[in-house]
């Protein structure tokens, strides 16, 4: 309102001048309703700049990026919204981030990285599932009480936008695990060499949630014994590392299924890496199964790209009758419930686009080079085919030829055959109208 006051201002000094020069009293009254008028048409404008209602808690995108995430009056809002199916809190993990903090320091996923699932380096997508158990799935699953030895720890990411390379690193090391919990369990792969070696990625601005995939399978991970996570400073990419602990990703897939196909995935071969639209309520999420309130907001990146938040999907659960999937992220373990949260199920998580990475144990190296081989054989056999189908086919046409060459020569002497030939024309004409 501070603009209002000159004219306010101006207006009263002219009534006061006129005043002075001794005008009636009537023209004052006049000049009165005059500068009333004034102030309305002011008004009008101020309540049409303004839309009239008061500033919007949480509104559009604009508005917020001043808010701190942890802003209390934001998180009894959240919590009143979810009516009990959620809890919201203040974590440590946010504490004196805003909005902007969000937008430029926490968009972790690469989207534009699915415009290039299928191309060369990228992720093919999944072919059909031969080496797994169909059949109904428990209700609930939980990696860390059917196999604490393959859960890895949870990790702050801290001012880093890493999620990509700790959900990457994280399942990867969990599946070893799985598949030999002998030998590799307490697997700790290090996110941190993604976060400082990978070039295609970019550290702690965020990297491609399939092409971190490329750079696993062809470089490998050292254990983060060696490469331990630096928490947003920067690191130089360490590789004086004992090579032989060196561990790759072999034939990871993206896989288009669904709630089925994941579950059964997990079940079968352990956690999978997923993308989860990032909205604002779900940064003060304390506990219970999460599902975004009609007021939440997505959150933007820096490109004006919906944000995304790699995750990963270790068990599923029910609770009230409420499916959901019980999610690792990368804010410490005083956000959420320990650090891992439960999402429901076909909400906020894109299901349809989960990465199902492979472990390079030994035994998987020796079966995907003999399946090499086995593609190697049957690639000389259709080679072989394909050639004897052409020596085949040469023959078929030479018959042919020699064939109709022989025809042609028996039609010269008879004339008569034409007669049968109209009639199978005039056959076929009625055939093809009742068609
Ligand atoms: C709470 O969860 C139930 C079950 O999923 C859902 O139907 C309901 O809409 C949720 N309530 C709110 C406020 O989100
Ligand atoms: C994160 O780091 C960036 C610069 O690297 C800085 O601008 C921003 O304020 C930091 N955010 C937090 C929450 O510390």
């Amino acid at each position: 309102m501070a603009k209002v006051d000159p004219k306010i201002a101006a207006a009263t000094e002219a009534l006061a001048r006129r005043n002075k020069k001794g005008k009636s009293s009537g023209e004052i009254r006049k000049y009165a309703v005059y500068g009333l008028g004034g102030l309305v048409a002011i008004f009008a404008i101020y309540l049409a700049l303004t839309d009239g209602s008061p500033r919007k808690k949480s509104g559009g995108k604009g508005v917020k990026e001043n808010a701190q995430v942890n802003d209390r009056y934001f998180i009894s809002d959240v919590t009143s919204y979810a009516a009990g199916n959620f809890t919201a809190a203040a974590s440590p993990f946010f504490n004196s981030w805003s909005y902007a903090d969000v937008k430029y320091g926490l968009d972790g996923v690469n989207l534009r990285a699915e415009g290039m699932i299928g191309m060369p380096g990228a992720l093919q997508v999944c072919g059909d599932d031969d080496g797994v158990a169909g059949g109904a799935m428990p209700p609930n699953y939980d990696l860390r009480t059917v196999m604490p030895e393959c859960t890895t720890k949870v990790y702050d990411a801290g001012n880093c936008s890493s999620s990509y390379a700790v959900a990457a690193a994280g399942v990867l090391s969990s599946r070893f695990c799985f598949d030999d919990n002998e030998k590799y369990k307490g697997l700790q792969l290090s996110p941190q060499q993604i976060i400082s070696c990978d070039k295609k990625s970019q550290g702690c601005q965020g990297g491609g949630f399939d092409s971190v995939w490329s750079y696993i399978s062809r470089r490998g991970l050292f254990p983060e014994s060696c490469v331990p996570f630096a928490g947003g400073k920067a690191a130089a990419c360490k590789s004086d590392c004992d090579q032989s602990k060196k561990l790759k990703s072999i034939d990871s897939c993206l896989m288009k299924g669904g709630e089925k196909e994941i579950k059964r995935e997990i079940f079968n071969r352990g956690p999978v890496m997923a993308m989860m639209f990032l909205k604002d309520d779900f940064l003060v999420y304390s506990g219970g199964v999460y599902n975004p309130t009609d007021n939440a907001n997505q959150q933007y990146g820096a490109q004006g790209e919906p944000m995304m938040h790699a995750v990963q999907i270790i068990g599923w659960g029910k609770s009230e009758g409420t499916a959901c999937w019980i999610v690792k992220s990368s804010w410490g373990k005083t956000w959420g419930e320990e650090g891992y949260a439960r999402v429901a199920v076909g909400s906020v998580i894109r299901e349809e686009s989960v990465i199902v990475p492979k472990a390079a144990t030994e035994e998987a190296i020796a079966d995907a080079a003999k399946k090499a081989e086995k593609d190697e054989t049957r690639r000389g056999e259709l080679k072989k085919e394909r050639a004897e189908r052409d020596i085949r086919i040469k023959e078929r046409e030479r018959q042919r030829a020699e064939e109709k060459a022989a025809q042609a020569a028996a039609e010269d002497d008879l004339d008569f055959e034409d007669e049968e030939v109209d009639l199978e024309e005039s056959e076929e004409g009625a055939t093809g109208e009742a068609e």
